[in-house]
């Protein structure tokens, strides 16, 4: 038996040598290690040998060597089949010039832009502020105590540590105020989330652009020239705009800017909810409570805020109907913003 494993063992190895496919390493493993394969046919004259331990022991050998033998050659012919495509691959040419379709801004970025720009030129600096806040930057800063009516005006969302996802990007107006002092002239923009049910001019995710102005003798003049001067700049056209009383609790007096809707021209449709008036800029004059959590000298100063609806801004901006289409990842819709 010893010989024939020797000369089993021997035509194994001339055989693996010479197997240059898969096809050929399983017709191998068959004639090996199958059922009616050599180590088979071993085993069953097992039972004749005279020392029947030593003999097992040679055909397991065997076995193993065939098992590993095989299993190394496939692993060789992986590596080869990965390295011939490799070298067959197109090499990658930096210096070529791009000839693919490119990308275009999100409108939403490009409206970002063009309201920072008009904000820089009137001396405002741009903050940026994060997504998840607590409950003190969201609401306690703002006047809100807990358990304040207020807090149902916006769906929070809560996350499991306590902490939550901004609803507006007011959370922002403590940090800042804190980090800056007065006087201070400052436009964070930023994602809001807000668990609402969604429809033409409402989003679960949306984009808001707060500022904030504080210094002496700050009054609503001043608000309304800001609010004016801005909206002329971004639409450079007239557009027809309404100032009325609002309720916010940090801000009095408080006031909604709406704009008449451009989709419809103020004649109603789904994207204004059918009043021909769109909520944009909600503001009003920072109310003292908030200064002073800012750490604001109210006896010196006084101040101006808003919080402008920039994804419903870049609906009437650039005439989409459905505010929902920004998120909605249409690659066709998007790219007609190239141009812009
Ligand atoms: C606020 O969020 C206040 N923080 C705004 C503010 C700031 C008032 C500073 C006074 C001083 P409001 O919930 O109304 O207010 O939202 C402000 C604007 O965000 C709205 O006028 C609207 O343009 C936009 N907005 C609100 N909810 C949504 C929504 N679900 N989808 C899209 N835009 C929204």
């Amino acid at each position: 038996m010893q010989v024939r494993i020797e000369e089993l063992k021997k035509s194994f190895a001339a055989a693996l040598s010479a197997a240059d496919s898969a096809d050929a390493l399983e017709a191998l493993r068959v004639e090996y290690l199958g059922k009616k394969g050599h180590v088979a046919e071993l085993m069953a004259q097992l039972r004749f040998a005279e020392d029947k331990k030593a003999a097992g022991q040679l055909i397991n050998g065997l076995k193993v060597e065939v098992e590993s033998g095989i299993e190394a050659a496939i692993e060789e012919q992986r590596q080869a089949a990965i390295s011939a495509k490799i070298r067959s691959a197109k090499k990658y040419n930096p210096t070529l010039r791009a000839t693919e379709q490119l990308g275009s801004y999100h409108p939403i970025t490009l409206a970002t832009r063009e309201v920072e720009e008009v904000f820089i030129s009137m001396g405002f600096t741009i903050e940026n502020y994060n997504e998840i806040v607590d409950d003190y930057q969201c609401f306690e800063a703002l006047n809100i105590p807990k358990h304040h009516p207020a807090r149902d005006m916006q769906d929070t969302y809560y996350l499991d540590n306590g902490q939550l996802l901004k609803t507006h990007t007011s959370a922002a107006q403590n940090h800042i105020m804190k980090k800056y002092g007065a006087p201070l002239r400052a436009i964070f923009p930023g994602r809001c989330f807000r668990n609402e049910s969604t429809d033409a001019c409402h989003e679960n995710t949306f984009f808001q652009m707060e500022g904030m102005m504080i210094d002496e003798n700050i009054s609503i003049s001043n608000l309304i020239y800001f609010m004016k001067t801005m909206l002329s700049e971004v639409f450079k056209r007239d557009i027809k705009v309404r100032l009325r009383p609002g309720f916010f609790p940090f801000v009095e007096p408080g006031f909604e800017l709406d704009i008449n809707c451009l989709i419809c021209g103020g004649e109603g449709c789904p994207s204004c909810k059918n009043s021909g008036w769109l909520e944009l800029c909600p503001c009003g004059m920072i109310h003292p409570n908030v200064l002073k959590e800012g750490g604001i000298d109210t006896e010196k100063y006084s101040g101006f805020a808003f919080g402008l609806g920039l994804t419903r801004l870049a609906m009437m901006k650039y005439g989409v109907k459905d505010i929902r289409d920004f998120n909605g990842g249409s690659l066709k819709s998007l790219s007609q913003f190239k141009s812009i």
